[in-house]
């Protein structure tokens, strides 16, 4: 069986070191696990009067939801907590009010950071997000990626073993977690 993973950069930066990670996470997924961005630069920033009219950036990023089994986000700390352009997709998705794209999606986080903390924090602050959004999180293990040029190329390959091992593992309990997810809460028609 085969799992469509729809997965967020939280940066819209072009040189955006947490889309290097995600290059590096695709590569060492477990085969299983299909991969797709699902973009959100282009959103407008989200209000309520768009519920009874949803433009085509919105309607597209609720379809790209709806297509995966499950979300993973890849998600860099902006000043303790995530980026305002993610939080602004998750709004997007998480309405019109009884339509939340989210509900039982299995998801996981993790990000990379210059600093020494990785992410932790922003992180902390998405899960309170997604466990709002009733998004069934992988729990552990988590992931605050201290990000070192010299450990991942441009192209997501990572050249230090130990963290090449820690990467794999964590996409290999993500795919379990998936499959557990679906078992319990099949996907709603
Ligand atoms: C940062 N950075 C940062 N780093 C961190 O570890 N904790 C933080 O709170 C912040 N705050 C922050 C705010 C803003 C507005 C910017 C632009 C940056 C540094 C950040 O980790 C660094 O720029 C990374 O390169 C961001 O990841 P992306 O965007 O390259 O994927």
């Amino acid at each position: 069986t085969t799992y469509k993973v729809g997965y967020i950069v939280g940066s819209l930066a072009t040189r955006s070191i947490n889309r290097t990670l995600a290059r590096a996470l695709i590569r060492l997924a477990p085969p299983e696990l299909q991969f797709n961005e699902i973009p959100i630069k282009d959103l407008p920033l989200y209000s309520y009067d768009y519920d009874s009219d949803f433009p085509a950036e919105g309607k597209a990023l609720k379809d790209a939801i709806a297509a995966a089994d499950a979300i993973l986000f890849v998600t860099p700390e902006y000043n303790r907590s995530i980026p305002g352009g993610l939080k602004n997709a998750i709004d997007w998705a998480s309405r019109p009010w009884g339509e939340n794209s989210f509900t039982h999606k299995p998801s996981a986080v993790i990000g990379a950071s210059p600093g020494a903390i990785g992410t932790a924090v922003a992180q902390q602050s998405l899960r309170g997000v997604l466990s709002y959004c009733n998004s069934p999180q992988m729990n552990a293990p988590e992931a605050y990626i201290r990000f070192k040029p010299e450990v991942f190329t441009p192209e997501g390959e990572v050249t230090d073993a130990h963290t090449q091992e820690f990467l794999r593992r964590f996409m290999k309990e993500y795919r379990d977690h998936i499959v557990r997810v679906l078992t319990v809460l099949p996907p709603r028609l």
